[in-house]
């Protein structure tokens, strides 16, 4: 195809209006998109046309095909250990706040002996991304060869790292969305996803999909409906591809931002942690060597035990981290406290999402640097008793002159009343092919 077999004005326009984008439209914008042709602000204008008209099933997957056509596609299928091919099981997040889950999750895999190709990725809108949060380490980077991700896997069972040449496509899309507030779209969500996950090589595939105030897709409805899409693409793709629906209501764990999260994420390797956390860590890590045909070894043991935390060692230092160096948190703090005594009532998970960004953990323009020591931390669970005075939330960043915008998100996000407000299960429900809603 040429850069004169469309014009994008006129595949603008079709979306605008309501239609269908044809399978020639959808490959033709997208390849020239990922060269150049095709301008930023076409392509902003297009995804917000996206955003508000929806996509056809025959659009989405073929949106798919075309940014998984866009780059590379890894195959790793020759790999072996102990005579026996590699078991490659892969887990990606919908997105949410305090998501810290990939930092425990890979170890604690690798530990029952499965291996994962993590093509993870960087903070979009409220949410953070798995990489800004583990560049917070000392020397640790995400930018590896395709033959370093082979000798990870081959040698330690794991490699977590930027898509690079897998689904480019995405990767630009994806920037543009976090500028341009489409990123809460269907359509959007589940070909950026599937894009990179069917470009990894992975033989399965566990999606958290969120719903709640703090996910992209706030009902429930349009959260199944979003699993259900994911798992019919893995599927059509030849993997097996399960979801698991979990709240996103309130933050996942204490910490929200970058080194605080790994902080937290330590601590659960080390055996504590959130039980939240611990248990989202888990149920994943079940349903992930579930369907790889690898469930000989309890996760929870591997967490208990120390064999995830000697995994996340090995996997740090293999991408240059030191984890003695200290997590750089923030220099300045700011601190919330308790008005009245009482009962900790619910905590928004976008409020916070939203003081976290304001405290430099996200970006406003594309490409630009985040603050690995901007975070919250949460002193306080729903439902905890809490006494008059006390700390309830201590926010960090660099640049103290962002309390005041951060402060102003938090405010009206959480409260203290006389009850425990009603929260639901953590884990919602579980969505497997056929389940199409
Ligand atoms: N994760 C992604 O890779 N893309 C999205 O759009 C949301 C979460």
């Amino acid at each position: 195809m040429t850069e004169f077999d469309f014009d994008a004005p006129t595949v603008i326009r079709t979306k605008r209006d309501g239609g269908v984008l044809s399978d020639a439209a959808i490959d033709w914008v997208i390849e020239n998109y990922t060269s150049g042709v095709v301008a930023d602000e076409q392509m902003s204008a297009l995804l917000m046309a996206i955003f508000l008209r929806g996509m056809t099933p025959g659009e989405i997957a073929r949106w798919t095909a075309a940014m998984i056509d866009s780059g590379d596609r890894f195959d790793f299928g020759d790999l072996r250990r102990d005579g026996k091919p590699l078991r490659l099981v892969d887990k990606h997040s919908t997105g949410g706040v305090g998501d810290k889950i990939t930092i425990p999750l890979v170890p604690v895999v690798m530990a029952c002996g499965a291996a994962v190709p993590q093509a993870a990725g960087r903070g979009l809108g409220h949410t953070g991304g798995t990489l800004d949060k583990l560049e917070a380490i000392s020397g640790f980077t995400a930018e590896l060869s395709k033959d370093r991700i082979r000798q990870q896997l081959q040698d330690l069972g794991a490699a977590i790292f930027a898509a690079g040449d897998l689904a480019p496509a995405d990767r630009k899309i994806y920037a543009l969305r976090d500028v341009t507030a489409t990123t809460e779209s269907l359509p959007l969500i589940a070909s950026s996803v599937m894009s990179k996950k069917l470009a990894e090589g992975a033989q399965a595939l566990v999606l958290d999909t969120k719903v709640g105030r703090g996910a992209f897709l706030t009902s429930e409805d349009e959260a199944r409906r979003l699993a259900a899409t994911m798992v019919e693409l893995g599927w059509a793709s030849g993997v097996d591809t399960r979801a698991v629906l979990t709240d996103m209501d309130r933050p996942l764990g204490l910490t929200v931002g970058n080194a605080v999260e790994v902080a937290e994420s330590l601590d659960v390797l080390a055996g504590g942690g959130p039980e939240d956390v611990v248990e989202i860590t888990v149920t994943l890590a079940r349903e992930m060597l579930d369907a790889v045909g690898a469930d000989g070894v309890d996760p929870a043991q591997t967490l208990r035990d120390g064999t995830a935390m000697d995994r996340f060692r090995d996997l740090v230092e293999a991408q240059g981290g030191d984890l003695s160096v200290p997590l750089p948190i923030g220099a300045h703090t700011e601190t919330v406290t308790a008005p009245r005594g009482g009962t900790m009532g619910d905590i928004d998970a976008m409020a916070v999402g939203l003081a976290v960004w304001r405290l430099g953990a996200g970006r406003s323009t594309p490409g630009g640097r985040v603050q690995f020591g901007a975070g919250v931390r949460m002193h306080r669970r729903p439902g905890d008793p809490v006494v008059a005075g006390e700390p309830l939330f201590t926010l960090y960043t660099d640049t103290p002159e962002r309390f005041s915008g951060a402060l102003a998100e938090l405010d009206g996000g959480w409260s203290v009343g006389a009850e425990a407000p009603e929260v639901r299960p953590l884990i919602i429900d579980r969505i497997t092919r056929g389940g199409n809603p």
